[in-house]
């Protein structure tokens, strides 16, 4: 493993709020989307950062994305973030497996303005994304088969490995995928969830860092993995 020469600005609290002050633009309807979502207490640590958002609704323009999948939806804030990206007519599937979530999220959605670009599908991902790989080259289902330009992996963590299989079948050559809290907070350096056996740990840390392993040398990829927010991954399918 090369050594990264230790070029890097390590981030405190007050740097951090540099960057959203200064490299993201929160407008209202995002910004109570925070507010409400804050009213959940402690679960509101699942959204995106602001920086985040700016960096999935920036990914999506350099994509040229039209047609773009989320895992794991919560309230909304980063599918409005990546339908603010998408090219005229573009279209987002929001996969969310909690009812009341994907209903606050729809709620969202129209606030801001995106609603007609946005369609949840409420259950687990990998059985939306088993039916998507199903219809690929067929349409028997009424599901649109056109590859996707974009994935944004969100959900359960213990469900990345198999997220990330599903969505390189489903994205385009040139496609990008996102893919979110692949430090863990720093638990992908720990002992417990690196050792061979793995038999210790959280389910979801042993996920993230098998996967980390495995993209670091998947030859279907191009890689890069960015210390924003708790660590996004990008993958661009080759
Ligand atoms: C980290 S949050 C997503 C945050 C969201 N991207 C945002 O910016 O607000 C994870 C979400 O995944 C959902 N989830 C958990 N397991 C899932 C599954 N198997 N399929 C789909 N969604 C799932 C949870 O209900 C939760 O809303």
């Amino acid at each position: 493993m090369s050594d990264g020469g230790g070029k890097f600005t390590a981030l405190s609290a007050e740097l951090h709020d540099y960057i959203v002050a200064h490299g993201s633009r929160e407008d209202g309807a995002l910004a109570r989307v925070r507010e409400s979502t804050a009213a959940l207490g402690d679960l509101a640590v699942m959204q995106v950062s602001p920086d985040q958002g700016a960096l999935l609704t920036m990914l999506a323009r350099l994509v040229g994305a039209t047609r773009a999948i989320e895992l794991g939806t919560f309230t909304g804030y980063s599918a409005i973030c990546i339908a603010r990206g998408l090219t005229a007519g573009g279209t987002l599937l929001a996969c969310e497996l909690d009812p009341e979530r994907a209903e606050s999220a729809r709620a969202n959605f129209t606030d801001a303005g995106v609603a007609d670009r946005i369609e949840v599908r409420v259950g687990p991902a990998q059985e939306t994304l088993n039916a998507l790989l199903a219809a690929e080259g067929s349409d028997p289902s009424g599901f649109d088969t056109t590859p996707f330009d974009l994935a944004f992996i969100d959900a359960d963590k213990s469900g990345y490995p198999g997220y990330y299989e599903s969505c390189l079948e489903l994205v385009r050559a040139g496609g990008l995928i996102v893919i979110d809290n692949v430090l863990r907070g720093g638990a992908v350096l720990d002992p417990a969830t690196t050792a061979p056996d793995r038999s210790d740990g959280d389910e979801g840390t042993r996920a993230i860092v098998e996967l980390n392993e495995r993209i670091a040398t998947d030859e279907r990829v191009d890689v890069a993995m960015l210390g924003v927010a708790d660590g996004i991954t990008l993958a661009r399918k080759r």
